[in-house]
């Protein structure tokens, strides 16, 4: 027996149902988001984010994990739930300088609503 095999989500509270908005940024996030890859808006960096809290939780949260421009669909990461995507967003929009929380059901319905849109509009023909 020893202490070094306590298993992770003794130590970092981990919600119910998958990883932290911050677990998610450092596994999966932050390496575009910490310098700033390709325009990537910075971490931390109240400047870079400030517009982006203008579009809304929801919105914004939608857009990323549909993708836009620079940005791939969940961040290139097939594993992450849209939950989990959502908390890591909001994690660093609060770095950023906002006050947006781990979505609750309500709100995660909303950014779904956003996705299905997202979605709908990509699958339309170019000409259509
Ligand atoms: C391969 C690099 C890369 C990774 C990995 C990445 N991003 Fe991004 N992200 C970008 C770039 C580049 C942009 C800027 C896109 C643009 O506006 O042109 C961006 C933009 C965003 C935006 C703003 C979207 C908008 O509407 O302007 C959010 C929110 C975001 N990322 C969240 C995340 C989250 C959450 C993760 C991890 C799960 C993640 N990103 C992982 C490169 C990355």
């Amino acid at each position: 027996m020893s202490a070094a095999v306590l298993p992770v989500a003794a130590q970092t509270a981990t919600p119910a149902g998958g990883r932290t908005g911050e677990t998610v940024y450092r596994e999966a996030c932050m390496a575009c988001h910490a310098s700033g890859v390709n325009k990537a808006p910075r971490t931390g960096n109240a400047k870079d984010w400030a517009p982006l809290l203008r579009e809304g939780q929801p919105a914004l949260t939608g857009t990323a994990w549909t993708g836009i421009r620079q940005m791939p669909a969940k961040g290139g990461r097939e594993d992450l739930t849209l939950e989990e995507f959502s908390r890591a967003v909001a994690w660093m929009a609060r770095q950023g300088g906002g006050n947006w929380q781990d979505p609750d059901a309500a709100l995660l319905a909303r950014i779904e609503a956003v996705v299905k849109k997202r979605e709908a509009r990509a699958k339309k023909p170019a000409n259509g």
